[in-house]
């Protein structure tokens, strides 16, 4: 039974505790994550936000891997939203400090294990160490050929689709195109993720029921799969779970 509040179904929750290898036949292509209750998790531990963060952090690289080896070919991660820059100034400051520390203990084993690294967002926003790391973990990963680990880092979706209508806009008043070829596809290549196929299932962590302005056009025939477990909780065990729920799912896109 479907709870129609939060879109929750209890039963596809019991059902899969018992086959939690999912099928390799329906694996999804683009999984989605916000990473959502590290805060939540620090508290309930009498320790700072931060603690959450970094321990976030840490998750991170198992659920790469665990991805990697089911075969998911993008998982992206909502790391920072352009809204969080509204946190105290010392936390902002340790989120950005996360992709330096992040990828400079993890980059090897990135490379060793075929990962694209790349970032969707607004770049130039960032701090330069931020930049930096990114920048040439980009670098060092491009002639790879396997997952691609896409941190959504300054990324807030109502102002990638306000840039990508501007840029439609332009090409109109340039007359490379008419009005009547904006469609869909057209408007999608003027994205940030225009080079990506949409996440085939989206999983927020924390018991959160909001897209909180993540990729609002790329989700829109996306499977959602919302958990209480905190982010720094999460393990390859719900990752697994997630895809289970996913492949007992009928993706209809508005058909019968
Ligand atoms: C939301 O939890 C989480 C974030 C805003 C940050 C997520 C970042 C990571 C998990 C690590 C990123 C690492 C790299 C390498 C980029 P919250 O702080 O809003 O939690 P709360 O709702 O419980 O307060």
């Amino acid at each position: 039974m479907l709870n129609k509040l939060t879109g929750r179904n209890k039963s596809e929750h019991k059902e899969v505790k018992h086959e939690l290898e999912p099928s390799i036949e329906n694996i999804p292509k683009h999984i989605a994550i916000i990473m959502d209750g590290n805060g939540r998790w620090a508290k309930k531990r009498g320790l700072p936000r931060v603690a959450g963060h970094r321990e976030g952090m840490n998750v991170i690289r198992k659920i790469v891997s665990s991805s990697n080896e089911l075969g998911v070919e993008v998982l992206t991660l909502y790391a920072f939203s352009t809204e969080n820059w509204k946190r105290p100034k010392p936390e902002v400051e340790f989120l950005m400090r996360l992709p330096e520390r992040f990828l400079s203990a993890e980059l090897p084993k990135l490379i060793e294990e075929n990962v694209v690294v790349r970032i969707t967002g607004d770049r130039e926003k960032l701090p330069e160490y931020t930049k930096r790391a990114v920048d040439n973990a980009i670098e060092s990963t491009k002639n790879n050929n396997g997952l691609i680990l896409n941190f959504a880092l300054n990324y807030g979706s109502r102002s990638e689709i306000i840039e990508g209508i501007k840029s439609v806009y332009s090409e109109i008043d340039e007359g490379n195109i008419a009005i009547e070829d904006v469609t869909e596809s057209l408007l999608s290549n003027h994205l940030m993720t225009s080079d990506l196929a949409d996440p085939d299932l989206l999983i927020r962590t924390s018991g959160e029921i909001r897209l909180s302005n993540f990729m609002l056009w790329q989700l829109a025939y996306s499977e959602f799969w919302f958990t209480d477990v905190l982010w720094p909780d999460f393990s390859p065990h719900h990752l697994k779970e997630a895809i289970c729920v996913y492949q007992n799912r009928q993706r209809r896109y508005g058909g019968v």
